[in-house]
Parts: C-alpha cells; sequence; structure tokens
C-alpha cells in the first residue's frame, strides 16, 4: 500500500480548502510520506444511475475516471479529502465521487457479506472542510456523510481540521493557525504510518 491520498473536493482550484490541503500534504511530504494529489475537477465522472450493475461482482459498469480515482485511493494507507461546504454538505465535484462508490459498498456488505460495524480499519482518514459562515451545525451533515463514505473504504474518521468564516479564495491564508494546524495534521497522519512499520 502506499502512503496518503490527497483529494482536492473544491472547484476553486486556488480556494480555501486547496490551500488547506496543500499545507496538509507539505506537512505529510516533510514527515517522509509519499502523497498522491487527485483533483476531482480535473476528472469526468458521471453521478451514480442506481442501475446497480454493481450486483455482479461489486464493479461498477459506467466506464468513466471512477475507477482510476477508486483504485488510487484504495492503494493508500491514508486519506486527506478537503471540500468546501455547499448547502451544508459537500462539494458536488466529491458527492459524485462518493456516490459512485456506492459499488464498494454493495462489495463489501452484499457480496462479501461482511457484517455491519464488524470490520476492522485499515486505513486513516482525515477531512478538511471549510464555510463561510459560523453556525454551530455548519459541518455536522459533511461529517456524518463522511463518516459513511469512510465506511466503504475500510477507513476511520481519523481527524478533521473545519474552519469556519471563510469565503472569498485565500481568505484562509489570513488563519495562520488554520494553516498551521492543516500543516501538522498532514505530519501526525504521516508520522502514524511510520511509528507502525
Ligand atoms: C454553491 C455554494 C454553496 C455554499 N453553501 C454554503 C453553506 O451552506 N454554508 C456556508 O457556510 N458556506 C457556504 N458556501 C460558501 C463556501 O463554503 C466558502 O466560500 C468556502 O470557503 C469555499 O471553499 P473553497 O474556496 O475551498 O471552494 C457556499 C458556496 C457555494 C458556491
Amino acid at each position: 500500500m502506499g502512503d496518503i491520498a490527497a483529494v482536492y473536493g473544491s472547484p476553486r482550484r486556488q480556494g480555501n480548502t486547496a490551500a488547506l490541503v496543500k499545507r496538509a500534504v507539505e506537512g505529510a511530504r516533510d514527515a517522509g510520506a509519499e502523497v498522491d494529489e487527485i483533483i476531482l475537477r480535473d476528472f469526468r465522472i458521471s453521478p451514480c444511475l442506481e442501475i446497480y450493475g454493481c450486483k455482479e461482482a461489486g464493479e461498477c459498469v459506467i466506464k468513466d475516471d471512477f475507477q482510476e480515482i477508486r483504485d488510487r485511493i484504495l492503494a493508500c494507507r491514508g486519506l486527506i479529502v478537503a471540500t468546501p461546504i455547499f448547502f451544508y454538505t459537500v462539494s458536488a465535484h466529491l458527492k459524485l465521487f462518493m456516490d459512485r462508490c456506492q459499488s464498494l459498498w454493495v462489495k463489501k456488505y452484499w457480496i462479501e457479506g461482511t457484517p455491519y460495524n464488524q470490520w476492522t480499519p485499515v486505513r486513516r482518514g482525515l477531512v478538511i472542510a471549510a464555510g463561510a459562515t459560523r453556525g454551530k451545525k455548519l459541518f455536522d451533515g459533511t461529517l456524518l456523510t463522511m463518516k459513511y463514505f469512510f465506511d466503504v473504504l475500510d477507513m476511520e474518521l481519523w481527524d478533521s481540521l473545519l474552519v469556519r468564516g471563510v469565503d472569498f479564495a485565500g481568505d484562509v491564508l489570513h488563519r495562520p493557525e488554520a494553516m498551521e494546524t492543516a500543516y501538522e495534521r498532514g505530519s501526525t497522519l504521516a508520522q502514524s504510518f511510520r511509528e507502525e512499520v
């Protein structure tokens, strides 16, 4: 297995979550990890069409860039996923990818018959999210969605970095504590694998 995959879920290339995940990637690399960066907006991914072609072999039958990204993520022990908050949940780019992972859910629970809540995590996930407002529940929807998305990847929600009050691209660059935390979380995630070797 490789080290870490880092998923950029925002449509904005120079946006707030892109800046945060870039910093987390620097932290991970400085700690010695190999990081595979995946910018979702550069790929063509259809929505899940709910035809359940995956019932045969746990393989999504829609052929596009989904398979490549899925395989790159499954090849890693750690995943950093960054998303802006759009209407209290993840970006559309990220959600399209997530929904296609229903094929992994079908494989795990229907085909392989894994009992619910009785599997051992083999991966660790770090969620980075940013939103404009400061509401108490701003990240509740996203964290719940992530928890169940990570489940299909045999991954625990290891940690999160949630930043409120950033809206225009680059706002987060004026929040040095958030940028520093991103670096530190990336570094700690990488070190957690080193310690196990
Ligand atoms: C379609 C859309 C929906 C949004 N919905 C919310 C929202 O529900 N709550 C919020 O606080 N900010 C919302 N925002 C603001 C973004 O979360 C905010 O600008 C964030 O910093 C963008 O991150 P990015 O630069 O990484 O894309 C929304 C922005 C867009 C474009």
